[in-house]
């Protein structure tokens, strides 16, 4: 039985010690070699792609990392899965792309603007996601 004053002691030292390996861990997931999500790869092309992602409106229909609408398939590794020709040609489509039965918005991109959206699809799918890389898309037809 420990007495009041080493119950104490143990009390302050464990919340102490915890504490100290929480604020170490967390310095170590902001250093420079834990850059899971290559920040210092960011380039114009992918900031472009980005802000026609938001522009448009992706999001109402597809999800990124799990975030957006269900209505469409996860792109979160859509270059893994389809490769960038096939991306381009859904992007750059004069009529909606639907082969597995619900429509995409017929955008009719540039080739610069398909290629910025590659450039930014091509930076989500390299983020390290410790091993979460299994993420499902919401058409179950789809792989
Ligand atoms: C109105 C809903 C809607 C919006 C908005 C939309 N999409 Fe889609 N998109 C779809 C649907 C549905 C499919 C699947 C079509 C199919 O395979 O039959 C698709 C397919 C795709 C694919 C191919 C994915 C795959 O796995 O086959 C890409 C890439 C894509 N969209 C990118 C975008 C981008 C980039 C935007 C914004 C500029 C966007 N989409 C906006 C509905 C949408």
């Amino acid at each position: 039985m420990l007495s009041k004053k080493q119950a104490r002691t143990f009390f302050l030292g464990g919340t102490m010690l915890t504490f100290l390996i929480f604020i170490a861990l967390t310095i170590y997931s902001f250093s420079g070699e834990q850059d899971q999500a290559n920040t210092l790869q960011l380039n114009e092309p992918i900031v472009r792609g980005k802000q026609l992602w938001e522009k448009n409106n992706c999001m109402g229909c597809h999800t990124i990392l799990g975030e957006g609408a269900y209505y469409a398939p996860e792109l979160t590794k859509v270059i893994d899965r389809r490769g960038k020709g096939y991306i381009k040609a859904v992007l750059m489509s004069p009529v909606s792309w639907a082969p597995n039965g619900r429509k995409m918005v017929a955008y009719g991109f540039t080739d610069a603007e398909a290629e910025d959206l590659i450039a930014f699809f091509d930076w989500i799918d390299d983020i390290d996601l410790n091993g979460f890389d299994r993420v499902v898309s919401p058409l179950a037809k789809d792989k």
